[in-house]
Formats: structure tokens, sequence, C-alpha cells
């Protein structure tokens, strides 16, 4: 099941739906990225700018992609229904399970997106992310390290970063 999942993941960023296009394809080293998108971004509770819930937005908020900020952690938080969650909070950490030390906590928006440009260690180290309801109550934990913080990658379809019942 974990193997065909990873797999899925690894296939997905190929599975281009972009239309047939003479100009160099988001992603690839030869697209040429306006240094003006180069901005700091960081998601807050109650923000809605943001948009593609559910989307790897890794596939354009990077060094060659159009959008803006060059994102170093993002995804979107799933309540145990599989609707977006807002204004939950997801922590990187050195430990599973809201253990070791706190390397960043990023604020899920009013949509269920969360994302950041902060300069992380990844994918030097891999971090554990932990993940906390709005009201802190439930929280949910991935038990082995990413050293990829585009978590809707292998976060996708039913497979969202979801919270539990509670
Ligand atoms: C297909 C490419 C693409 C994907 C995938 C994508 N984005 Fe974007 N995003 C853009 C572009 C282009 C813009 C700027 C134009 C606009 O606002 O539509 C943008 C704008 C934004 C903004 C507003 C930035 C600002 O300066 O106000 C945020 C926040 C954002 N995206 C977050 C995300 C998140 C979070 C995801 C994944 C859940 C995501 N994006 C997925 C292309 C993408
Ligand atoms: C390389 C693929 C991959 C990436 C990237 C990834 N994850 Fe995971 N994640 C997994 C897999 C596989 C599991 C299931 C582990 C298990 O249940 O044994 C998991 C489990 C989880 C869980 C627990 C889910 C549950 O229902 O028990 C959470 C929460 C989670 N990940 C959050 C995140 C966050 C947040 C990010 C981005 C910072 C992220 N993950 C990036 C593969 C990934």
């Amino acid at each position: 099941m974990q193997r065909a999942l990873l797999t899925l993941a690894l296939a997905a960023p190929l599975a281009c739906d972009a239309p047939a296009d003479p100009a160099p394809f988001m992603g690839d080293d030869a697209f040429v990225r306006d240094p003006a998108l180069d901005v700091e971004l960081v998601s807050a509770h109650g923000d809605a700018v943001s948009h593609a819930t559910g989307d790897n937005c890794m596939r354009c908020h990077q060094e060659n992609g159009p959008g803006p900020g060059r994102f170093t952690a993002a995804g979107t938080l799933y309540d145990e229904a599989g609707d977006p969650h807002p204004d939950g909070l997801v922590e990187l950490r050195t430990a599973p399970d809201g253990m070791g030390d706190l390397v960043a906590a990023v604020e899920v928006d009013g949509l269920g997106n969360f994302y950041t440009t902060e300069a992380l260690p990844l994918p030097a180290s891999a971090l554990f992310p932990t993940v906390y309801s709005q009201d802190g109550a439930r929280k949910n934990f991935m038990p082995f390290p990413t050293s990829s913080g585009a978590c809707n990658v292998c976060h996708a379809g039913g497979f969202g970063v979801r919270l539990p019942e509670g």
C-alpha cells in the first residue's frame, strides 16, 4: 500500500496537463522566472489569498516556476471528513509527534493551505511534520521524516495531510 502511494507520488509531477506550448515548461531549467517573484510569503490564520487546494504548490512556487515566492514547505490540511481544515498549524521538528526541536511552525490559512518561503534545512536534514487542528485539540504526525516540504506531492487524492477524528 505504502509503496503504491509512493510510486504514484513520484509519477505525479510528470503527469502534466499543460497545453502544448513551445515555451519552456515550468519546472524546466530553461524556464525564465521573473526575479520580482522572489518575495517572502508565509501563510497566516485567516488569510485567503492562496488557491489550488490539494495541488502540489511547488509545481509553480519554485525557482523555475511562475508562482510568487519559492516555497520551502507547502500543502493543504484536511479534516477527518476530507474537507480543507482552516487555521490549523503545521510544525516541522527534529523528532516525531510534536517532540524534538521545533524548526518551523507554519499557520494554516483560512482556506486550509499552508506555505512558507523561510529557509529550511531540507533536503539535507529531513524533518518530522506534526499538524494541529484549529483549536489545538487534535494532532497528527508523520512517523518518519520527510526531506521534501512539498507535502501535497505525496499527500494527494484520498491521502491528504489529515487530522484524526476527535
Ligand atoms: C499551476 C501553478 C500554481 C500552483 C500549482 C500553485 N500556485 Fe499559487 N500562484 C501561482 C501564480 C501564477 C500566482 C500569482 C497569480 C495569481 O495570484 O493567480 C500564485 C499566487 C499564489 C499566492 C498569492 C501570492 C501573493 O503574492 O499574494 C499564494 C499565497 C499561493 N499562490 C499559494 C499557493 C499554494 C499554497 C499552492 C498549493 C496548495 C499553490 N499556490 C499552487 C501559481 C500556482
Ligand atoms: C515523500 C512523500 C511524503 C512527503 C513529501 C510528505 N509525506 Fe507525510 N506521509 C507520507 C507517508 C507515506 C505517510 C504514511 C506513514 C504511515 O502511515 O506509515 C505520511 C504520513 C503523514 C501524516 C500522518 C497521516 C495519518 O493519517 O496518520 C501527516 C500528518 C503527514 N504525513 C504530514 C506531512 C506534511 C505536513 C508534509 C510536508 C511538510 C508531509 N507529510 C510530506 C509521505 C510523505
